[in-house]
């Protein structure tokens, strides 16, 4: 069963104002107008910072629909579910702001989309409120950003063609970030401190964040060690040093629940990991080292009272990132390399125009809300799914045509 399709509006942002909002806001705006084809609103809680982003969009941007609900109040996002079929959500830290909508979500059947990427927060919502999506019709589809969009889309695409030319999916799949040009915003920064904190308080939470099938159904475990790359390690395939990459920790999870929501479609022994090049030679090793003293630094320096305030002194605030000209000087390059258990070995490469965390994102989660209310179909069932289980092919589609990816085979052997 899915929401009727008689409600005010395809599509809510809800959080237009975050700093991810406003460039979501300004894409769909960009790209679809107002009250065309596409009939949509923006939400969040202050009525004035809405009414100046949209004196900040011109005057297209004076035409937008608003509704006003806060986070915290119940009754004003049961309101806002109720006049539309999806909901984008970057209110966050999730883990802080997000369980009520969620909730409401859930409780009236609306499909939602999101940017989170605290794999806690994601368990947790999927073993409350799995079984009454299921019935309610709701479709809810968390990391639609930089994570894990290219990474979970990514691996889809990749077995996809594994198939076609090898006839079998690869069991292995290493994901490479070659380049990733940007820059962190206050909202990432307070949702990572937010977990190293938690992490640091709860033991059993620093267990779940280190099991790689945390979110798949529990039915879905396999006894192949995954690999996880903890220190600096030389890459035999591409000839540069290694250093861990920070979204590995959430990405890897969301692509094995993606596996595990495709009936195991990569094999029951499938294997991912994703790490960053620091470059050649001594250089190369050198910057990985530095890499992985940097994060150990930030997580440490984050999970502690006395020394929190001296990270918060140094990263961007809330609503605080990089700007417009950041934005678009940005641009990612990620390499996975796949093999059969057979021994064939397939390369294929992610781009994405614009910074990955912000313009990239943006655009990323915006065709996942359209693709939500345009491209799924209505028989598709209610629960908690990931970007490549439910979107598929029709969000690439959208990503290679709209918003500025590019997913294509480098080598097959
Ligand atoms: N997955 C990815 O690749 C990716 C990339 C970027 C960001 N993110 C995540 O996306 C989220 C947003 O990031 P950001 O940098 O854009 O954050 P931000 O600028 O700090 O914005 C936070 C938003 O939450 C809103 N908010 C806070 N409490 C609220 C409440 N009670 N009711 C309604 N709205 C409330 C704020 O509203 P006001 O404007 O009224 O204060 C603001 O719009 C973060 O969780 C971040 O980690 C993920």
């Amino acid at each position: 069963m899915t929401k009727s399709t008689d409600t005010t509006y395809d599509l809510v942002v809800f959080g237009a104002t975050s700093f991810v909002g406003q460039i979501l806001t300004r894409y769909l705006l960009e790209t679809y107008g107002v009250g065309q084809s596409v009939s949509w609103a923006i939400a969040g809680r202050s009525q004035g910072k809405l009414d100046k982003l949209k004196g900040d969009l011109g005057p297209k941007g004076t035409e937008l629909p608003v509704i006003i609900a806060d986070a915290a109040d119940e009754s004003s996002l049961q309101v806002m579910c109720d006049q539309t079929r999806v909901i984008i959500s970057t209110v966050g830290p999730y883990a802080l702001y997000g369980e009520p909508l969620v909730q409401a979500c859930v409780r009236t059947g609306t499909d939602y989309c999101d940017l989170t990427g605290e794999v806690q927060w994601i368990r947790k919502m999927v073993e409350r409120y799995e079984e009454e999506a299921q019935s309610s019709g709701a479709r809810i589809v968390h990391c639609c950003g930089f994570d894990s969009i290219p990474s979970d889309m990514g691996v889809w695409f990749l077995q996809n063609k594994a198939e076609e030319t090898f006839g079998a999916p690869c069991r292995d799949v290493r994901m490479r970030v070659k380049v990733a040009k940007g820059e962190f915003s206050g909202g990432t920064v307070a949702s990572m401190m937010n977990v190293a904190r938690e992490a640091a308080a709860d033991p059993q939470l620093r267990k779940e964040l280190a099991n790689p099938f945390s979110i798949c159904p529990p039915e879905h475990r396999s006894t192949t060690r995954q690999p996880s790359l903890k220190g600096a390690e030389f890459d035999k395939t591409f000839n540069v040093w290694l250093a861990p990459f920070v979204m590995g920790a959430i990405n890897t999870r969301v692509v094995h629940r993606s596996n595990a929501l495709q009936g195991a479609r990569y094999g029951k022994e499938f294997t991912y990991d994703e790490a960053m090049m620091t470059g050649r030679g001594a250089k190369g090793r050198l910057a990985s080292y530095a890499i992985i003293g940097g994060l150990a630094g930030f997580f440490t320096a984050s999970a502690i009272k006395p020394t929190r305030w001296l990270v918060e002194k140094f990263v961007p605030k809330p609503g605080e990132g990089p700007s417009p000209e950041a934005q678009k000087a940005g641009f990612y390059d990620l390499r996975f390399v796949g093999r059969t258990e057979d021994g064939k070995t397939i390369i294929t490469k992610v781009t994405g125009d614009q910074d990955p965390g912000y313009g990239s994102t943006g655009k990323m989660l915006g065709e996942a809300g359209m693709c939500l209310a345009f491209d799924v179909p209505a028989e598709q069932p209610g629960g908690f799914w990931t970007p490549a289980s439910l979107l598929d092919g029709k969000l690439l589609e959208r990503l290679t045509s709209k918003a500025g990816l590019t997913f294509e085979v480098v080598e097959t052997r």
